[in-house]
């Protein structure tokens, strides 16, 4: 069966294709058709962080291009379908406030038939309201006007299920397993006993993790997002030799940050003080150390470690103290090289094993969002077109 999934829960646009094989979850095989992202980072940048209406403006402007492209890449066959201006009625009344996402869509319902389509999977929340809004009411369109059901999916449940896209090398045993999630908008640590069956054991109490890279990056002068500039200065740090550190002015030797809550008996994580404290010292420095051509490099280095530091302790914690069978990490920040290798040398000293997918499926994309949705789909969840809302705030 062919599934059709949605995302707009940030600043990316996802359509993603996907055909499964077989009714058991996770599927045998995943048969990705396509799996399409338009990011806005370049509209976002010169504000230095998402903005939630322009985001909701470049969804609505990419959309329906995306969804086209998808249908193609994937080549769906679709049945002969006249156009139907009296169900366009209904679709206009749900795309009242995205005008044009609906003149687009207008133009695409007239130039194809339904397609062969099991059900539509979208992401109904956590997220930017603005944003979740416009993918909600393109999937309640196309599902009341080609009769498909509709799923709506949590964000998070999508992250968690990433993993299982590229099914190849995953183990039989997975449960209990720690997922670490840390992006831009979350940062968890949370307790799968089985698909469907999640405990959030610890999240942070301020900032994300990613929001961390992407503030501290800021006052830095770096462009947004920071998490990739912070990682890319610090490696010019770390890739001195230990002389060529010593030789540095004193100043950029001695900066070294705070690991919030490291030692906390709780799972839970901060990120705030981080900032300050980078903020702090930032202000006191002399402008001849901050023009120093390693001053960045180390900032960045440390702010990179502490951050580091507290993911890996923290899920290492929560991984000892269910006795999982494995760890599974997953969010923008995956992305970090030295998170990535840290993580996955320290936990095998500890016995586990560290499972990273592709980075494609790190960051957020409509795949995750198609496969949640299949999980549901078997549980025989239902949505229905004219009651599916968008919760913003949805926690797992
Ligand atoms: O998952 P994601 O694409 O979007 C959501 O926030 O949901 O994550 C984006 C976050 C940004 O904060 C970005 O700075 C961070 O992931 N990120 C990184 C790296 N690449 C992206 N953080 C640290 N190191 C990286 N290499
Ligand atoms: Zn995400």
């Amino acid at each position: 069966m062919n599934i059709l999934s949605i995302e707009t829960s940030c600043d990316d646009t996802g359509i993603a294709i996907l055909e499964v094989e077989n009714s058991k979850f996770p599927p045998d095989q995943i048969n990705l058709k396509a799996n399409l992202v338009s990011s806005q980072i370049e509209v976002h940048r010169e504000w230095g962080g998402i903005v939630p209406h322009l985001a909701k403006r470049e969804h609505q402007k990419n959309l329906i291009p995306v969804l086209k492209k998808s249908f193609q890449e994937a080549d769906l066959k679709t049945e002969p379908f006249d156009f139907d201006s009296q169900k366009m009625k209904t679709v206009e009344e749900i795309l009242e406030r995205e005008e044009k996402l609906l003149a687009d869509l207008r133009q695409f319902l007239q130039e194809t038939g339904r397609p062969d389509i099991e059900f539509i999977s979208v992401t109904c929340g956590p997220g930017l309201p603005p944003a979740l809004w416009t993918g909600v009411n393109l999937a309640r369109a196309l599902s009341y006007y080609w009769s498909i059901p509709l799923i709506g999916v949590n964000h998070l449940e999508g992250h968690l299920v990433a993993p299982w896209i590229t099914i190849d090398d995953l183990p039989a045993d997975i449960f209990p397993s720690i997922f670490v999630l840390v992006s831009g908008g979350h940062t968890q640590i949370i307790n799968a006993r089985d698909f469907g069956q999640y405990e959030v054991l610890g999240e942070t109490r301020d900032d994300a993790a990613g929001e961390c890279f992407d503030k501290t990056a800021r006052l830095l002068g770096l462009p947004y997002p920071g998490g990739p500039e912070i990682s890319r200065e610090a490696a010019r740090w770390n890739q001195l030799s230990n002389q060529e550190k010593a030789a540095q002015p004193e100043e950029i030797k001695k900066i070294e940050f705070p690991r919030p809550m490291i030692n906390s008996d709780d799972y839970d994580l901060s990120f705030s003080g981080l900032k300050t404290a980078v903020l702090y010292a930032h202000r006191q420095q002399k402008q001849e150390i901050i023009d120093h051509q390693y001053y960045v490099p180390k900032m960045a280095a440390e702010i990179q470690k502490s951050i580091i530091d507290v993911i890996i302790k923290k899920g290492l914690k929560a991984a000892r103290e269910i006795n999982a069978q494995h760890i599974f990490l997953n969010g923008g920040v995956a992305a970090n090289k030295l998170l990535r290798e840290e993580f996955k040398r320290k936990a095998r000293q500890e016995g586990f094993q560290l499972f990273v997918p592709p980075f494609q499926f790190c960051t957020d994309n409509a795949a995750m969002i198609g496969l949640a949705g299949f999980y549901h789909y078997l549980q025989e969840d239902r949505d229905s077109w004219s009651d599916l809302k968008v919760n913003s705030t949805l926690r797992l």
